[in-house]
């Protein structure tokens, strides 16, 4: 299978170039580039604000749903353009987004909410195949499958919310902060989940907040700031980057530091004091750039 290809062919997986959107007068996204290789695991990561779901409605044609329009650059999947096309020709291309906060059909029972994702299959076999799919990932769902969705936990829901977007036979989820509000043991089940679901095949934009968690499941890794990539690389770099690891890991370094900023840098930015950093004096540390 290509899918244990490291190398998928040329073009393959998902492609922005130079996305700007805007909502209204309101510019939300300037310059975006990524990619998404076939098979992979890539992550976006940014505070509140920063660009994250407006990039996901971007690739997913839903910004107009939010009063929002690419105003330049182009989205690819597989080579097609998605940009300019409508939200159901996306989902038709293989790409589907589980959007933010978990949208399930509250009133609507577990079954009743998978249902719903299978709507656009063409064939029941396929779609009772998806479903076997679906609860054998998550077999709480096949417990719960009379219940109303508005009962299911909050972790719970956002199963349901992933599990519905399985349905389609997504070749590409888009997932937006699936582990935002969970307890950790939640958190870790649902980071296992996207494990397993891009180990059968299924290539995977993750947005997070919850630097830890993508770092630990992407190959690369995006950082957006007020709608702009300020860092990218491969996420084992990210992850071992200082400034990462200060600003989005929480993580304060005491004492012996390996990663000497970046070449012609000058003096670091601590102190003899100690610990006291600031981040506005301190040089960006130089990553690898993905894409040459
Ligand atoms: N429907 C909208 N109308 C106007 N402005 C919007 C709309 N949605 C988002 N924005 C603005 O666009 C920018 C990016 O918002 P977005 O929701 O994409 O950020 P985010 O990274 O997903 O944040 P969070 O982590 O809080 O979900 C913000 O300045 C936000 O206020
Ligand atoms: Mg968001």
């Amino acid at each position: 299978m290509d899918v244990h290809d490291p190398r998928p062919p040329e073009g393959s997986g998902l492609i922005v170039r130079d996305l700007a959107v805007s909502y209204g007068p309101v510019a939300a996204l300037r310059g975006v580039s990524l990619e998404v290789p076939r098979g992979s695991i890539v992550t976006v990561l940014g505070g509140n604000g920063a660009g994250k779901s407006t990039l996901l409605r971007a690739v997913s044609g839903t910004l107009g749903f939010h009063r929002g329009g690419v105003t330049a650059g182009e989205v690819r999947f597989d080579g097609a353009r998605l940009s300019g096309t409508a939200a159901s020709s996306v989902v038709a291309a293989g790409v589907v987004q589980v959007p933010e906060g978990r949208r399930v059909f509250a009133r609507m029972t577990v079954e009743e909410n998978l249902r719903a994702g299978a709507l656009g299959a063409r064939d029941r076999r396929a779609a009772a195949e998806s479903r076997d799919r679906v609860l054998t990932l998550f077999p709480v769902l096949a417990e719960r499958a009379r219940q109303r969705a508005g009962l299911l936990s909050g972790g719970e829901q956002q199963m349901l919310a992933i599990g519905r977007a399985l349905m389609a036979r997504p070749r590409m989820l888009l997932l937006d902060e699936p582990t935002l509000g969970l307890a950790p043991m939640m958190a870790a089940r649902i980071a296992e989940t996207v494990r397993e679901i891009n180990g059968q095949g299924t290539t995977v934009l993750l947005v997070e907040q919850n630097a830890a968690m993508a770092l630990s499941l992407a190959s690369h890794a995006y950082v957006l700031e007020v709608g702009e990539v300020v860092l990218s690389g491969p996420a084992g770099e990210l992850a071992a980057s200082d400034e990462v690891r200060r600003r989005y890991l929480g993580v304060e370094d005491d004492g012996d530091d390996g990663n000497g900023g970046g070449g012609d840098g000058g003096p670091a930015a601590r102190t003899s004091g100690g610990a006291r950093r600031d981040l506005s004096a301190s040089p960006r540390p130089v990553l690898a750039r993905w894409s040459a």
